[in-house]
């Protein structure tokens, strides 16, 4: 594998590669990588001739102390990248990505409102403005991302969508521990008792999806839900909700439902979700993913 550093240097060698005639899959990352990092780069590993994964913890996307605490370690991440057999590391440190008098930025509007994004807007602008310079500069055939991040993968398609990004969005399914909790670089912050307490993250969704398969009353599936993690000491809920799974919107109905949750565990946030599919594509049973 090929670590790069640099942007210019990065695009060159795309380049060259696409010149001659080889496809690219990108797999944007923050490090500190895991399995569910791992399932979207052995997705790219099977659909494209290169695959280039970027680190790269983006102070657009952080408040100071968030940033600094976010785990790295860039020695583990380049041992398991080898082994997925990635082609190229893509981890430029923010004085090349954002080099004195950075003055841009790239924003989805309306969508990025949604769910708690009111609160969080400059969140989301700090990821699509990186994943717009990451398309720029690796100029991938297809991107990689996650479904465990839904909102974020919802302004990604969009952003595509709107800006005619010539690039393919591929989504990966969320990946889970054994007790349910998804994998997330910020499980590593957590103690041992607050890795137990998060458990019950996922179980509560889990008990909620029957129930919003069923088309039962958003209001009312959000209270219940906010009331059974709640019912976990250290859980503190920072938003939930239950939406339509395209608009993002909880007064939309007919289509696929999105159950999502944000809470806060001895200050750590962690996110889940889970799509409720209404009717297979084929139209087979309804499964969730
Ligand atoms: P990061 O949190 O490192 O996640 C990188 C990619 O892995 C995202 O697409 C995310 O949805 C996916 N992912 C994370 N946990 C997952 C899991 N348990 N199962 C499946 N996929 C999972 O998301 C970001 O980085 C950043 O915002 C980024 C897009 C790189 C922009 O900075």
């Amino acid at each position: 594998m090929k670590t790069i550093r640099k942007p210019a240097t990065m695009t060159q060698a795309m380049v060259a590669l696409r010149h001659a005639g080889a496809s690219v899959g990108l797999a944007p990352t923050l490090g500190r990588l895991h399995e569910g990092h791992l399932s979207l780069i052995k997705k790219a590993r099977r659909d494209n001739d290169t695959v280039v994964v970027s680190i790269f913890v983006n102070p657009l996307q952080f408040k100071a102390k968030a940033y600094k605490a976010y785990p790295r370690d860039l020695e583990a991440d380049i041992k398991l990248l080898n082994s997925a057999g990635v082609d190229f590391l893509f981890a430029p440190g923010p004085e090349q990505m954002y080099p004195e008098g950075f003055d841009s930025r790239v924003e989805v509007i309306d969508l990025a409102g949604k769910l708690e994004g009111k609160s969080i807007r400059w969140h989301y602008r700090g990821v699509t403005t990186v994943v717009a310079k990451l398309f720029n500069i690796i100029r991938p055939d297809r991107a990689y991302f996650g479904r465990k991040d839904a909102h974020q993968l919802a302004l990604i398609r969009k952003m595509v969508a709107d800006l005619n990004f010539p690039v393919k969005i591929i989504a990966g399914p969320t990946i889970r521990a054994r007790d349910g909790l998804a994998h997330s670089s910020r499980n590593t912050l957590l103690t041992p008792e607050e890795r137990m307490a998060a458990a019950a993250i996922p179980k509560a969704l889990l008990a909620i999806e029957p129930k919003a398969r069923g088309g039962g009353d958003r209001t009312a599936l959000t209270r219940e839900l906010v009331t059974m993690l709640t019912a976990e000491p250290l859980i503190k809920v920072d938003f939930a909700a239950v939406v339509d799974a395209e608009t993002l919107d909880p007064s939309v109905m007919g289509g696929n439902t999105l159950i999502h949750v944000a809470v806060f565990i001895g200050g750590k946030r962690l996110t889940d979700n889970r799509l409720v599919v209404s009717h297979g594509v084929d139209g087979s049973k309804p499964a969730s993913r």
